[in-house]
């Protein structure tokens, strides 16, 4: 009947589902740990301990804090230089508009939202260097917004 093909239909879909998420967090050997939000102010990020200055800095024997400030139409820092086989948090907000934080095929994909904090807890399984680009419409120059996360 139909009913049963509708049930299949939408099972088939959820696994589609899963495997697409999985594929992108095993795809370029990132993994998830986990995500948050917290909040600050725009103009209060000048003078904040962390996105005054941001930059990668080391919290544990391995684990690293990144906090990224994305504005039009750069992120900072850029590069952002960081170790593998390391717990990183990214920590993500914006100084302007909203942007986005996305590293092509994987699941490492934020906003940067100005009043917002993303974060994000990932593994880089291998070195290398991974493009990283906003892919929130951001303005004129929205698609030449881009940096990238060199992995040691
Ligand atoms: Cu920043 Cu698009």
């Amino acid at each position: 009947t139909y009913e049963k093909l509708w049930i299949v239909g939408s099972m088939v879909l959820i696994v589609g589902f899963i495997v697409t998420i999985t594929y992108g967090s095993v795809g370029l050997g990132i993994t998830m740990i986990g995500n948050e939000e917290e909040t600050i102010a725009p103009n209060e990020l000048n003078d904040d301990e962390q996105f005054g200055e941001p930059r990668v800095e080391q919290i544990g024997e391995d684990e690293y804090a990144v906090y990224v400030v994305a504005q039009t139409f750069i992120f900072q820092p850029d590069p952002i230089e960081i170790p593998a086989n390391n717990e990183i948090t990214f920590h993500v907000t914006s100084r302007d508009v909203v942007h986005g934080f996305y590293v092509p095929g994987t699941n490492l994909n934020a906003m940067a939202i100005p009043g917002q904090i993303s974060e994000m807890t990932v593994e880089f399984d291998d070195s290398g260097e991974y493009g990283l680009i906003c892919h929130e419409y951001c303005g004129v120059s929205h698609h030449e917004m881009e940096g990238l996360i060199v992995v040691q």
